[in-house]
C-alpha cells in the first residue's frame, strides 16, 4: 500500500515530536503491509526558500535514519499546504509537490469551511498544471453540511483523499458518513492516514480499506491505497472523468425524455 498524507517529520509541525516516535511510525507502517510514505508536513504560511530548505533538511535527514536502520520502506517528499490566498508561489517550489513531480499538490481548507475563493484558486492551480488534492474534505463543516459544495473542486479536475481514521469513525458518526457516502457517490480518489503520531493517528490504512470495501467492494477499495497514489507519486494523468450526482440526475432525466421521443 501507498500513503500519500502523513506528518512524519520530527518536531516540525504537530506530528511526532522526536525522532523515536517517527521511527515508530514508520514501522507500525510497515508492519500493516505500507510500503511507500509521502511525508507531508503542515505548511501553514506563503512558502518561502528557508523554510523549504529546512522542511527539505529535516526530510533528508529522517530518510538517512529510515535507510540506516528502520524498515525498508520508500520515503517520499511532499507538504500539505493550507488553502491561502497566495497559495500560487508554491509554483516557485515544486518539490512540495507530492513527490516533487509538480503535478500534484496536497490542499488544506480550514475545518469551518471552504472558503470563498477556493474554486477560483483550484481552476488557478490546474491551469498551471498542477491538479489540487483535497485533503480530508468529510473532515469540512461545509462538506458535512452539503457535500454538492465539493462538487465545483471535482469538476474542475481536483481530486479527493479521505483519511483512514475519518473511515474508522475516529471523528465522529457524522464524519465516518459523510466519508462513506462520498465513497459511494465515487468521488473518492484517496485514502490517506494523515498519521500524526504512532498511537492514536498512526501510519495505518489497513482498517479504512476494509470499511470502504463493505461500500465500494474490495478491488475498489484496494485502488484507493495502491494504484491510485501510484499515478500520483509517478506524476501521471489522472484518469478521471466520473459523472457527479446532479450530472447523472440530468443526464438520466435528458435521457428518459430521448427515449419517450425517439422510441429508443
Ligand atoms: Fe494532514
Amino acid at each position: 500500500m501507498i500513503d500519500l498524507h502523513a506528518h512524519l517529520l520530527p518536531a516540525v509541525d504537530d506530528g511526532p515530536m522526536d525522532i523515536e516516535e517517527s521511527v515508530a511510525m514508520v514501522r507500525k507502517g510497515w508492519e500493516e503491509g505500507i510500503s511507500t510514505i509521502c511525508v507531508t508536513p503542515h505548511l501553514l504560511g506563503v512558502p518561502n526558500q528557508e523554510l523549504v530548505d529546512f522542511l527539505v533538511t529535516s526530510f533528508e535527514s529522517f530518510k538517512e535514519r529510515i535507510l540506516a536502520d528502520g524498515p525498508p520502506v520508500k520515503l517520499v517528499f511532499g507538504s500539505e499546504i493550507y488553502f491561502q490566498p497566495e497559495i500560487e508561489k508554491v509554483l516557485a517550489f515544486p518539490c512540495l509537490t507530492l513527490n516533487g513531480t509538480g503535478k500534484y499538490l496536497l490542499v488544506e481548507f480550514p475545518m469551518q469551511g471552504i472558503p470563498p475563493g477556493a474554486e477560483k484558486m483550484s481552476f488557478r492551480l490546474i491551469t498551471h498544471g498542477i491538479v489540487p488534492i483535497v485533503a480530508h474534505p468529510e473532515r469540512s463543516s461545509s462538506v458535512l453540511r452539503n457535500e454538492s459544495t465539493l462538487y465545483p473542486f471535482i469538476r474542475s479536475g481536483a481530486l479527493i483523499q479521505v483519511n483512514a481514521g475519518s473511515l474508522e469513525g475516529k471523528f465522529g458518526k457524522q464524519v465516518k458518513k459523510t466519508a462513506l457516502s462520498l465513497l459511494k457517490r465515487g468521488l473518492v480518489h484517496f485514502i490517506g492516514s494523515d498519521a500524526h503520531n504512532s498511537t492514536d493517528r498512526p501510519v495505518s490504512l489497513r482498517r479504512a480499506v476494509e470499511t470502504a470495501a463493505q461500500v465500494i467492494g474490495h478491488e475498489q477499495a484496494q485502488l484507493l491505497v495502491t494504484a491510485n497514489p501510484e499515478i500520483i507519486l509517478e506524476g501521471k494523468p489522472f484518469p478521471t472523468k466520473r459523472l457527479l450526482p446532479s450530472e447523472r440526475e440530468e443526464i438520466g432525466l435528458w435521457g428518459k425524455v430521448w427515449r419517450e421521443i425517439t422510441g429508443k
